[in-house]
């Protein structure tokens, strides 16, 4: 018997690219250049498993298209946003994601930017490139301490989780959070942490605000324009989630205006398009989606869609099964 047909949609760690040409019949995509809706449709409609990214938009569209051969999609990342899963339901298909290897790069990541926008270090460093920095001086781009402030949580996930770990062990930070849903308490005793009724109260209490929930429509715009002016004048926000979770224009209002003192940003609305006006701000610490970008997490993240496609071809249940 052949061997399965597998098409994947961008370049991937070329260890794992070349376990997937020992077993299976592959498609890579050596150009790395994003397939466009009608190649998502031929592959849905020529592989036995499609291996998209976050950047491929599996839209309703995409999906229903007529004639598939595919029966499962192995999406590489832990968010699957783009995909369109009331869709790959009706339809049949199986949609698999990535998680737990990322979850200590991408808290790292939020860890980053935390302490970036803190202690200004773009606006420092855009100085020293700028050739601008005439020497120390007491009054010079002074940021805020971090270490004993509080850090609020929306989203108490595996990513938030190690964010909390490393900010409460690391920098002795208070841990406050918003979760719809009541984590183990043990958890919650090993970080001293506090769940916080609303988004709101997180908002208004937190020095540090870090965004860890799930994109979508359900998440659109959570941080808006009226929980922006919730913030404390010297608060901090960071998203490594998802771009569309802040409405952007209030963020950019919010940062010019001084309703918070700084914003650490891995993930934007519509990106890589960004809202230009971004550019433009000293006060604000800007990532193009580096969460999981490690060698050791990128490897981890294709052997786990290997693992998930090989149970799939063998009539077993994929362990990432999200639908
Ligand atoms: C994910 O996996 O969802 C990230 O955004 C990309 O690593």
């Amino acid at each position: 018997m052949s061997n399965p047909k597998v098409i994947v949609t961008r370049k991937w760690p070329a260890e794992v690219e070349a376990e997937l040409k020992a077993l299976y019949d592959v498609q890579l995509n050596e150009s790395d250049i994003p397939l466009t809706a009608e190649e998502l449709k031929l592959a849905l409609q020529t592989a036995d498993a499609v291996l998209p990214t976050v950047t491929d938009a599996l839209t309703s569209d995409v999906l229903n298209v007529e004639n598939k051969r595919a029966k499962i999609i192995g999406n590489f990342g832990v968010g699957y946003n783009n995909i369109d899963i009331n869709t790959a339901k009706a339809q049949g298909l199986i949609v698999t994601n990535t998680p737990h290897v990322l979850t200590d790069c991408t808290a790292d990541i939020a860890m980053l930017l935390l302490l970036m926008s803190a202690r200004r270090a773009s606006e420092g460093e855009r100085l020293i490139l700028e050739q601008k920095w005439l020497g120390w001086k007491p009054t010079q781009l002074v940021g805020q301490k971090v270490t004993g402030k509080t850090l609020g949580l929306i989203g108490f996930g595996r990513i938030a989780q190690a964010m909390a770990r490393k900010a409460h062990h690391g920098f002795g930070m208070k841990i406050i959070f918003f979760s719809p849903s009541q984590p183990d308490q043990t958890i919650m005793d090993s970080l001293q942490a506090t769940r916080c009724e609303t988004v709101e109260q997180v908002l208004s209490e937190a020095h540090f605000v870090s965004l860890h929930c799930p994109g979508g429509e359900a998440t659109r715009h959570l941080i808006n324009e009226k929980r922006l002016k919730l913030m404390r004048p010297s608060a901090h926000l960071i998203n490594t989630a998802r771009g569309d979770v802040v409405d952007s224009n209030a963020l950019i209002k919010a940062l010019k205006e001084g309703w918070i003192a700084g914003a650490g940003l891995d993930v934007y609305e519509g990106e890589p398009h960004l809202n230009p006006e971004f550019l433009e701000l000293d006060n604000v610490s800007l990532l193009p989606h580096l969460g999981s970008a490690t060698e050791e997490t990128r490897v981890a993240m294709g052997n786990r869609v290997l693992a998930n496609i090989a149970a799939f071809f063998a009539g077993n249940e994929p362990e990432d099964r999200v639908v």
